[in-house]
């Protein structure tokens, strides 16, 4: 099938390429000419495992290119829009000018019979107005809607496999032709058995916005937990891990720590609320407020454990941290809590350096005040006092003795509850977790 794929971030590009792989013939259509370059040219312009092998296995079809001009999406059966919908400066609601630019770029190519397929996350009610626009800018076209559930750091399997596919068709005749196409694309998906759960453009709105303040609401329980845990002496892991064993609850999205960041849990609780609002549900939502709230002060309590530790201040202590992405396998630092907390720290006066894997990059980009280093051991030469704050498994596999020489003092803040406590304290460091009591060094 042709198909074109507009906006080739995190979404799209995989989302493009995955297709291409599949069989089909695709255009990636962005705005962005570095990133159309790079992806032309098979390089993947963000850090995602195996997006590069899926990129060289998708080239070497010859039916995967990229473009920035929008009429080269004419001809196409099936037309994805997989734009960023960002919070807007200083508000709650999502901004939707990358998605109204995308279909008005994209209107004068549209034949009759075409289907616009939105994948990005909207507000309820974006879908039926993009739809209006669609059908009156070319009768015989339609729209539908397939949110996508695709996790950072797994994007291809996410993609390639994903568990469930949602289509959300309008009630305007065309349904049976745009079940069609979109079946015939997600062919290979539904030969494994993939669920489909079929509905109106309302509720594949919906689903994917409540999808993502269900687990935003699971990982902001286990984290109050933790709150409870620290004011009583308890040990939220053990506490996660007994109530995870009910099938009903389930242990994962309770791992309590820094909690959620990134380019979507955040964003999407908050649009979700402000979208209450202007639909007269406002009430519906509220306990999002809380939810977003038991997030952040999790970064804030990280904070002052940290100068607890360094005895009251870390005006000009050496802090090492490490991890600056939002989470591990991932070079994406939007809203991340563990710059959130090293800029704090700077702030106050600590003399803070960061390492990561792969997000050191975008890190200074994003803060430039803040000293970097390419690894934990250039990070933590000499510190007072080292963050573990983004769950990287090499962070995760350290060992403790070897680190233990170049730092001044073993003190050890796990931000991610990631660590083998034992093996930290039998290497003589001290070790303090979010949601568990404290523990000195073995001597
Ligand atoms: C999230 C959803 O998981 C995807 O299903 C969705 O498609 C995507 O948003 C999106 O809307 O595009 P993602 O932002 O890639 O995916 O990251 P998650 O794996 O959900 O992690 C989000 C944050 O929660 C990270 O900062 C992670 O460290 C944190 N987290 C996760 C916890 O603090 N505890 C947990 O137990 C799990």
């Amino acid at each position: 099938m042709r198909v074109s794929v507009i906006g080739c971030g995190y979404l799209g590009g995989v989302h493009a390429a995955g297709l291409a792989a599949l069989g089909h013939d695709v255009v990636g259509v962005d705005l962005d000419p570095d990133r159309v370059e790079q992806l032309d040219r098979g390089r993947a312009p963000f850090y995602e495992p195996q997006l590069p092998e899926l990129l060289a296995e998708a080239r070497a079809t010859g039916r995967l290119r990229f473009t920035t001009d929008p009429a080269e999406a004419a001809g196409c059966a099936l037309h994805f829009l997989c734009v960023g919908t960002p919070q807007r400066p200083g508000e709650h609601a999502a901004d939707l000018r990358f998605v109204d630019a995308a279909v008005a770029a994209l209107l004068p190519h549209l034949r009759p019979g075409d289907v616009v397929v939105g994948k990005s996350t909207v507000p309820v009610g974006t879908a039926e107005r993009l739809h209006e626009q669609v059908v009156a800018g070319c009768p015989g076209a339609t729209l539908a809607w397939n949110p996508e559930f695709l996790r950072e750091g797994h994007a291809v399997r996410d993609t390639l496999e994903p568990d469930r596919l949602v289509l959300g068709l309008a009630d305007d005749g065309t349904r049976d032709h745009a079940r069609a196409l979109l079946h015939e694309v997600y062919a290979a998906a539904l030969d494994r058995g993939t669920p489909v759960v079929e509905t109106d453009l309302t509720t594949a709105q919906l689903v994917k916005v409540a999808a993502n303040a269900f687990l935003a609401t699971k990982i902001s329980f286990i984290n109050a937990m933790a709150e409870m845990c620290e004011a009583t002496g308890g040990d939220v892991t053990d506490l996660a891990d007994a109530i995870g064993r009910d099938a009903r609850i389930g242990r994962q999205f309770l791992s309590a720590g820094l909690g959620f960041g990134g380019g979507c849990l955040p964003k999407d609780i908050r649009a979700f609320m402000a979208r209450a609002g202007e639909v007269g549900a406002v009430q519906a939502l509220t306990f999002l407020r809380e939810v977003d709230s038991i997030n952040l002060r999790r970064r804030v309590r990280m904070a002052d454990l940290a100068r607890e530790e360094c005895g009251g201040s870390v005006a000009g202590r050496r802090i090492a941290v490490l991890g600056a992405a939002f989470k591990p396998h991932s070079d994406d630092v939007r809203d991340s809590p563990a710059l959130s907390v090293a800029a704090q720290l700077l702030l106050e006066g600590g003399e803070v350096v960061v390492t990561d894997p792969q997000a050191v990059e975008n890190a200074r980009r994003s803060r430039p005040d803040l000293k970097f280093a390419a690894g934990p051991e250039e990070a933590a030469a000499d510190a007072d006092l080292v963050l573990l704050l983004t769950e990287w498994p090499e962070y995760v596999g350290i060992d403790p003795r070897a680190l233990g020489r170049v730092v001044r003092h073993r003190r050890l803040l796990d931000g991610r509850n990631a660590v083998d406590p034992a093996r930290w304290r039998a290497a003589g460091w001290s070790y303090r977790a979010l949601g568990r009591p404290a523990l000195a060094a073995e001597s």
